[in-house]
């Protein structure tokens, strides 16, 4: 493997541009004006999984957008990675917020600036770029297939469908995702759990119409004002979800989980200077690791209702509705906990009011062990790359389809994500460090290695 780090120095300004062309498609999978934009991207990633030298590479149709496919199969004796990523990106607003245009990539302080530049174009292309490594360095040493889909950032709601009609295809013996953080380039860490979601919209009908906030206030509920009563009433003065059956079947994590917890290297005092807040809050009793990791949470991501232009309007508002997600721990289940939310938010609605809860999509949670092999070739890997033992991190986020791979294919998932907390995934500005992208790529190359050892 002495070629690896060879390799990267002298193609790593290629690699780059090459990302940075992929960055300047804006494949936004949530607005319909992009559609030609996502199958773009779709195109362009198949292409580059040709030229790195995947046989039978494809565009595989699904109901939405199609999920990007191509293999290496050098000895069906051997063991074979499936590399999962997504080619789609989120929306890129607040366009005023951002220092340099989303999809016009720029490199500032050694970092890549740009919509999906760490989510995930950045973190996928790695896999691309290591198995091109592999492929010019003759040194492959297991089969690989890759599927990139378009869809992640809208609740891959067609992946499931193709997961189960592609079983044969997709047999393999692990999967592969770089599409989550690590804790600092200090303290490389692997993420060995993801959360579940619950993602619904309410919406509060008052009076009929909109109403003259004096003639009607007072006499009529405003369902404003109803709807952030309902909201504040789903948590107690110690941040515990109010929801009856909340926390029913939830696995508690271990004292000695909790212990080895407590020794990941986390500085709150530089975590809250970085948000700028004076203070952290969330559930009693747990710490800030904790209630990321391993609690399950409940956040409005939007709410609106009423007027909100210039100026002030004297107005009673018809309705208000808010969007509401709730992240889950094992053993939650998304469809139970939809109905529970649904159920209780409708039971506390006063009768001044209707009220309207639309779930949209979700998905369940996922957790891997460490005592594995595949986690101790994961190890090594970052040991060789990084020089130092990485940490088991349980992440705050979510990728649905990680839950189904087990479900469906009976295969875990090394989640190996080069990215940081302060990359502003999701957030103007979003960026990605080039030293990840590069270590990324070598730290992959190292499991291919490592991963093929320990199957022997
Ligand atoms: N890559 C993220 C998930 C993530 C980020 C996991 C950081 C761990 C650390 C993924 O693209 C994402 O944004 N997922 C969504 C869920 C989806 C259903 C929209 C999320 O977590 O909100
Ligand atoms: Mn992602
Ligand atoms: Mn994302």
């Amino acid at each position: 493997m002495e070629k690896v780090s060879e390799y990267i120095q002298e193609h790593k300004d290629r690699f780059i541009h090459e990302l940075i062309e992929l960055l300047k498609i804006p494949s936004i999978s949530a607005d319909s004006k992009y559609k030609g934009d996502v199958l773009a991207a779709a195109e362009a990633v198949r292409k580059t999984l040709e030229s790195a030298g995947a046989d039978n590479t494809e565009l595989c149709e699904t109901e939405g957008f199609p999920v990007v496919y191509g293999e290496k199969i050098i000895d069906a004796s051997k063991p074979t990675i499936l590399v999962y990523g997504h080619y789609d990106v989120q929306p890129a607003d607040p366009l005023e917020l951002w220092d340099s245009p989303p999809f016009e990539p720029i490199i500032k302080d050694d970092k890549i600036y740009a919509r999906g530049a760490c989510d995930d174009k950045g973190q996928m292309y790695m896999h691309v770029k290591a198995f091109e490594l592999m492929m010019n360095t003759k040194q492959l040493p297991c089969n690989v297939k890759f599927i990139i889909e378009g869809e992640e950032e809208v609740g891959s709601e067609n992946l499931e469908a193709f997961i189960q009609s592609n079983k044969e295809k997709l047999k393999a013996d692990i999967i592969l995702i770089s599409d989550t953080s690590m804790l600092s380039m200090e303290h490389p860490s692997i993420t060995t759990g993801l959360k579940g979601l619950s993602y619904l919209e309410v919406e509060v009908t008052g009076p009929n119409r909109d109403l003259h906030s004096g003639v009607y206030g007072g006499a009529v509920a405003n369902p404003i004002n109803i709807l952030c009563e309902m909201i504040a009433s789903l948590k107690d003065e110690n941040n515990r979800i109010t929801i009856p059956g909340f926390y029913d079947n939830i696995l508690e994590a271990s004292t000695e989980e909790r212990a080895l917890m407590s020794k990941t290297p986390f500085n709150l005092e530089d975590y809250k200077g970085k948000l700028g807040i004076e203070e952290v809050h969330g559930k009693k009793g747990y710490t800030t690791i904790e209630r990321k990791g391993i609690r399950p949470t409940l956040d409005v991501n939007g709410i609106w209702g009423g007027y909100i232009g210039e100026g002030a309007k004297t107005v009673l508002p018809s309705k208000a509705s808010a969007k509401i997600s709730m992240r889950l721990v094992p053993n939650q289940s998304d469809e139970e906990i939809t109905q529970k939310f649904k159920n209780h938010f409708e039971s506390i609605a006063p009768k001044s009011v209707k009220v309207e809860v639309k779930p949209h999509h979700g998905g369940e949670p996922y957790v891997m062990p460490i005592d594995i092999p595949e986690y101790k070739a994961a190890s090594e890997a970052i040991v060789k790359a990084f020089g130092k033992e990485p940490v088991p991190v349980r992440a705050g986020g979510s990728i649905p389809i990680v839950a189904l791979f087990e479900q469906v294919l009976g295969l875990k998932s090394i989640l190996l994500g080069f990215g940081l907390d302060s990359d502003a995934i999701h957030s103007p500005n979003e960026h990605y460090g080039i030293e990840n992208f590069l270590k990324g790529i070598e730290t992959i190359s190292y499991f291919y290695e490592s991963y093929s050892n320990s199957y022997d």
